[in-house]
C-alpha cells in the first residue's frame, strides 16, 4: 500500500487503550482533488477528479447498548452519543462527530438497523482546504456503520447516502462529485464522471511525465456554504429563464455553447455569467479528456487555466489568495496549467507540473506566494489513490 500515512498501529493502540480490545473493522476513505469540471456537478454536468493519498480512517467494534463512543485522534477529543439521541447532543466545536451523526441519520432514514459502536478516527485530509475532508468522513462513516452490521453497500449507493447526509443533515446543498470519487476512486486514474447518469470512465494517469501538485492557500474558507447555495439557485434560475427558448432542457448541462450564445440575452447579467461558466466548463471537461488521452498536456493545461479564469470572472468563487497562488504557479516553466480546485473562496490550487519542474515549483512558488500575500503555502504532491475500502 502506498498511503502517505498508515495509521493502523496508532489506531489499534488507541483503540486498545480506550476500549480494551482490538477493533473488528478498519476502513479508509480518501479526499479528492478535482482536475477540471468545477461547480458542474449540481448542474448534471461533467467532472474529472482523482482520489488523493490522504484519507480518513476509522477503526471500530460493535456495542450492544446502542451507544456511540467515538474518539478523534486528530483533535484528541472524545464524543459520546447514541443511535436514538444523537441530534440533540450536537456540539458546535465537535464538527467531526456531526458527520458521524449525519450518517446515523441517513442510514436510519433508509431503514438500516444500526449497531452501536466504539470507534476511533484518524485523518490526513487537511480540514476545510477544499480537498473533501467532509465527504471522506461521511463515506468512511457509512462504510464503518455498514461493515459492523454485515451490509455491503454498493459504492454508488454509499456516495448517494453520504451526499444526502450532507445536504439534509449538515445543510449544504452539495453535488455528488466528492462522495462519488471518495467511494469509487481508482489508483493511478482520474474519473470522468457524468453526474446525471452517475456513470464514469476511469482515465489512466501516466506513471511519469507530470505530477499532480496541490498547493494550499492556507486561507481559511469563509462564506463558502452560503455562497455555494446561492450559486446553485442562480443556476436553477438560468434554467427557468432559458426554458421558453429551449423547452427540452432540464439542467445547464443540456445547454450547448452555441445555444447559450443565441439565448443568453434572456438572462440578467449575473445569472448570465454564472450560466456561461457552467456551459463552457462542461465543454472544457469533454475536451480535456480527449487531450489527456492524446497525451496533449499543453492543451490539458490550457483548459485548466481557462477553467480558473472562468471561475474567477464569471462564477466569482475565487479569491485574491487563490489567484496569487495560481499566478505564482504559472510562472514556473514546466507548469502546464494551474487552477483553483473545489468549491473556492480559499482552499487549494491544483497544477499539472512536468516531472523535471516539480523541484523548482516547490522551491519558488512558496516565496512568490509569500511575497504576494504574506501567507505560507503547503505543497502536497499526490498520485491518484484507490477509493474507500474496508481493510480489516
Ligand atoms: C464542493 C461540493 C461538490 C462540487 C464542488 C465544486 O466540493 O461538495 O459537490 O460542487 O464544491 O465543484
Amino acid at each position: 500500500m502506498s498511503y502517505l500515512h498508515n495509521p493502523f498501529t496508532e489506531l489499534d493502540s488507541k483503540f486498545k487503550e480506550l476500549f480494551g480490545e482490538t477493533p473488528e473493522a478498519i476502513v479508509r476513505a480518501p479526499g479528492r482533488v478535482n482536475l477540471i469540471g468545477e461547480h458542474t456537478d449540481y448542474n448534471d454536468g461533467f467532472v474529472f477528479p482523482a482520489a488523493i493519498e490522504r484519507s480518513i480512517w476509522m477503526a471500530a467494534s460493535p456495542r450492544n447498548d446502542g451507544q456511540i463512543r467515538a474518539y478523534a485522534l486528530n483533535f484528541d477529543q472524545p464524543s459520546t452519543f447514541s443511535l436514538t439521541n444523537y441530534e440533540a447532543t450536537q456540539v458546535p466545536n465537535e464538527k467531526w462527530s456531526n458527520y458521524l451523526r449525519a450518517m446515523i441519520w441517513v442510514l436510519q432514514q433508509e431503514g438500516y438497523a444500526l449497531s452501536g459502536m466504539n470507534v476511533v478516527t484518524s485523518g490526513t485530509v487537511p480540514i476545510g482546504s477544499g480537498l473533501s475532508s467532509s465527504a471522506s468522513l461521511l463515506v468512511a462513516g457509512g462504510l464503518i456503520f455498514s461493515s459492523l452490521i454485515g451490509e455491503t453497500l454498493d459504492p454508488v449507493r454509499l456516495a448517494l447516502l453520504a451526499q444526502r447526509a450532507e445536504r439534509e443533515f449538515v445543510g449544504v446543498n452539495v453535488g455528488i462529485m466528492d462522495q462519488f470519487i471518495s467511494a469509487l476512486g481508482k489508483r493511478n486514474h482520474a474519473l470522468f464522471i457524468d453526474t446525471r447518469l452517475l456513470t464514469f470512465e476511469a482515465v489512466p494517469l501516466p506513471e511519469s511525465g507530470f505530477q499532480i501538485v496541490i498547493a494550499d492557500t492556507n486561507k481559511k474558507r469563509g462564506l463558502v456554504d452560503s455562497e455555494y447555495n446561492t450559486r446553485r439557485s442562480e443556476c436553477e434560475q438560468a434554467v427557468t429563464l432559458l426554458k421558453p427558448a429551449l423547452p427540452d432542457i432540464l439542467a445547464l448541462r443540456d445547454v450547448s455553447p452555441e445555444d447559450f450564445e443565441r439565448h443568453s440575452h434572456l438572462l440578467p447579467e449575473v445569472v448570465q455569467n454564472r450560466a456561461r461558466h457552467i456551459v463552457t466548463e462542461d465543454a472544457r471537461v469533454l475536451e480535456s479528456i480527449t487531450a489527456l488521452k492524446a497525451s496533449d498536456l499543453n492543451r490539458f493545461g490550457a483548459l485548466m487555466n481557462a477553467s480558473h479564469e472562468s471561475l474567477k470572472t464569471d462564477y466569482q468563487v475565487s479569491c485574491a489568495e487563490l489567484d496569487a497562488l495560481v499566478e505564482a504557479s504559472r510562472t514556473i516553466e514546466g507548469v502546464y496549467g494551474a487552477r483553483m480546485t473545489g468549491a473556492g473562496f480559499g482552499g487549494c490550487t491544483v497544477s499539472l507540473v512536468a516531472d523535471e519542474a516539480v523541484e523548482r515549483f516547490q522551491k519558488e512558488v512558496p516565496t512568490l506566494y509569500r511575497r504576494a500575500t504574506g501567507l505560507e503555502t503547503t505543497i502536497l504532491i499526490t498520485k491518484a489513490e484507490q477509493g474507500a475500502e474496508r481493510l480489516r
